[in-house]
């Protein structure tokens, strides 16, 4: 808390005290909620001023390009931490020792099967549905099987129905993918790490027995920490915001998996790969400079830009390493796309228009090049997204469902459509 007050004067010359908090990390905050008293709302469309709420899970310095998973920066999470220590973290506040990451992931491989009546869903879809269309009905669809976990006010049920996410969240994914190609499920095993294992549902088959390759294992799990968690993002948001009404969570985690799927936020994955390879060659990257920075044309440069980084996506920079690494074990070094996407990154930060509205490489610009060498389609780099979020889902779910003053959330409007009128006999319109 601070003792800063703003004052807002009205045009009335009405004064308006409004009490001020200082964050351990940040921009202060005006708390405006007393504003409606004086019949006054803020007016703050896609919230670019607006902190929603207070967390303590995640930060980001947006102008150095800094990200704090619970204070400890991600760079250092994804080289000295696995995935299922970042979990931990993410949802405990604190880092596991041995034992207590050896009774955590035990826990989580106690829930890592679904019910076998869950694979009857996908005989309803098409074949050729897009894997995030079967992952929103699915994960939407755990809360009809568990409903010993639904009781929101109860730590037990909200602690049992995370562990449920987390675990089986990779088995549906895999699942999805094996439905699409129309190959037999495989079921998760105890005795492979969390990345391994899903690999292992997503490519081993029946007639061979062949391990994940380790750098790629490595790589997976790399990825899953650096989209672990991001703040009040848009999928997120919608996460909280459906979470405030009770709802349960495998339907407000359904809802952050449908959220995600814009290409705007977490589909720009798969957007930045088809626009690397509709680009093709380095040759016609200007061409794409051009549209990008062309108002009248809507194209935007995929994997490009962020609302809150206006510096390095310090994601980006460890999967362009993690990039490298994953192409020569896949005898991959000289793949064009990566050529393309090196070219592309030079140009444009040395572009004017992008070193003006300080747009650097995101998350997800490298990300599609490493999924693709590893194996997996385009249409599952978002499943791969929502996978890695939803442990940061959970817990900031979690995190708003504890918070003592939580209320339903309920924006308001700036009203601009027709003022109050009589309805008129239709032979009268
Ligand atoms: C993710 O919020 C999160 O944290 C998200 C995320 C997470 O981990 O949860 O980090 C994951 O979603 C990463 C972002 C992935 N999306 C993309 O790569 C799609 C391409 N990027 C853009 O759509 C855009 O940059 C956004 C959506 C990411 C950010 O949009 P903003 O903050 O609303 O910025 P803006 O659209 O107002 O752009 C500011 C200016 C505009 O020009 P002007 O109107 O000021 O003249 O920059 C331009 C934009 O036209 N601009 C781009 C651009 N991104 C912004 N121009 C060309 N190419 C781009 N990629």
């Amino acid at each position: 808390m601070t003792d800063k007050i703003a004052k807002l004067t009205l045009p009335n010359g009405d004064v308006i005290e409004l009490p001020m908090q200082s964050p351990t990390l940040g921009n202060d905050v005006i708390e405006i909620s007393s504003l409606v008293k004086n019949g006054l709302f803020t007016y703050d469309p896609g919230f670019m001023s607006t902190a929603a709420c207070e967390s303590k899970i995640t930060y980001i310095d947006g102008g150095k390009g800094i990200l704090l998973y619970r204070g400890y920066p991600i760079d250092q999470l994804a080289d000295e931490c696995d995935f299922m220590e970042v979990c931990y973290l993410l949802l405990n506040g604190e880092l596991p020792n041995t034992e207590e990451k050896e009774k955590f992931v035990k826990r989580i491989n106690n829930h890592t099967m679904v019910n076998e009546q869950l694979t009857y869903f996908f005989r309803g879809f098409r074949r050729d549905a897009h894997p995030m269309a079967l992952m929103v009905g699915v994960v939407g669809a755990l809360s009809a099987f568990y409903h010993d976990s639904l009781d929101i006010n109860n730590v037990e049920h909200r602690e049992k129905s995370a562990f449920r996410l987390l675990a089986k969240v990779p088995t549906i994914a895999a699942m999805c993918y094996r439905y699409s190609i129309g190959k037999p499920f495989v079921y998760p095993r105890n005795d492979l790490s969390y990345a391994e294992n899903f690999l292992n549902q997503m490519f081993s088959m029946p007639s061979h027995d062949e391990k994940p390759n380790p750098i790629f294992v490595k790589a997976m799990d790399k990825i899953f920490t650096l989209h672990a968690d991001h703040e009040q993002n848009c999928s997120t948001s919608t996460v909280r915001l459906a979470g405030s009404s009770g709802a349960n969570p495998f339907a407000c985690i359904s809802s952050g998996i449908a959220s995600l799927w814009g290409p705007a936020h977490g589909g720009a994955n798969e957007a930045c790969l088809r626009m690397l390879h509709e680009i093709g060659d380095v040759s016609r990257i200007p061409e794409f400079i051009a549209r990008a920075k062309d108002k009248s044309d809507p194209f935007r440069l995929m994997g490009f830009g962020h609302r809150v980084y206006k510096n390095f996506d310090p994601r980006a920079k460890v999967m362009r390493e993690s990039a490298h690494e994953v192409l020569a074990a896949a005898g991959k070094t000289d793949d064009p796309i990566l050529q393309v996407a090196m070219e592309l990154e030079r140009i444009a930060l040395e572009d004017p228009y992008f070193v003006e509205k300080k747009l650097y490489p995101n998350v997800d610009f490298y990300s599609g090049i490493i999924l693709s060498a590893i194996g997996i389609p385009m249409n599952m780099f978002t499943v791969i997204f929502a996978l890695a979020r939803t442990v940061g889902w959970v817990s900031q779910w979690t995190e708003m469902i504890v918070e003592p003053t939580q209320k339903i959330g309920r924006p308001r409007q700036l009203y601009t459509g027709e003022k109050n009128r009589d309805v008129q006999p239709i032979d009268k319109r």
